[in-house]
């Protein structure tokens, strides 16, 4: 199997995942990335059964309205049931990098609204310790060079995205050459540098599932 089939394998197992459970008022958050896409394509044909959705990107908003799907601003809804998104990378615990597509700051305010978070990755996405995927921060661009200076300083080797504007105007650190043992730490410290607007490290908030696909099928992990 193919990464692209088993990202198609999970994209197909989260919709069976919440099939069952949506109801007429049922609101979905929707992420972003290549996983998240086919998720996106895979819900096109219940779009007339589909309440509301809140997407994480700009770009997911687009796809999702291309599919005749409703997408609505979050602060219009009361909650979202199900948060559907890629991942980086994956430890056992289902703390998670991500913002390898720059959308880590809205993905993580979904998350944080969501009862519950289905992440859906291929298995080349599991590591044992977080870190060989380079770190994202989302740094205000006036604080760009303090945050790295900063980043240096906990042990990281950050990069400038170049070229990259987030959907909320700003840029990304990519942080690389940091093994992160200890993810709720880390997560807190970099979250704790002026300047920072959030970083990649999902782990005071981690998926409740991960849907991952391999050579065997998709298996149902859930938080060691
Ligand atoms: C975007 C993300 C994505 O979930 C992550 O980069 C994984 O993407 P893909 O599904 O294309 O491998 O965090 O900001």
């Amino acid at each position: 199997m193919t990464q692209d089939e088993m990202k198609q394998a999970v994209a197909a197992a989260a919709l069976a995942y919440i099939r069952p459970q949506l109801e007429s008022d049922t609101v979905l958050g929707i992420g972003t990335g290549s996983t998240a896409n086919l998720f996106i394509d895979a819900l096109a044909p219940l779009a007339g059964q589909l309440e509301a959705t809140v997407a994480s990107s700009e770009a997911s908003a687009a796809r999702l309205q291309s599919h005749g799907i409703p997408v609505y601003d979050l602060n219009t809804v009361d909650a979202v049931d199900f948060y559907i998104d890629g991942a980086d990378e994956s430890n056992a615990a289902l703390q998670l990098i991500k913002g390898g597509g720059a959308a880590l700051t809205r993905e993580k305010i979904v998350t944080a609204v969501a009862r519950e978070f289905i992440c859906i990755a291929d298995q080349s996405k599991l590591v044992h310790t977080l870190g060989q995927f380079p770190l994202p921060v989302e740094v205000i661009p006036m604080a760009r060079s303090h945050v790295a200076r900063e980043l240096v300083k906990l042990g990281g080797d950050p990069v400038y995205r170049e070229g990259v504007v987030t959907d909320n105007g700003n840029v990304i650190l990519d942080v690389h050459n940091f093994p992160i043992p200890q993810p709720l730490a880390t997560e807190q410290a970099i979250n704790n540098i002026t300047g920072v607007v959030t970083n990649g490290l999902f782990a005071h908030k981690p998926a409740d599932v991960l849907l991952l696909g391999t050579s065997e099928g998709v298996k149902t992990l859930y938080a060691e």
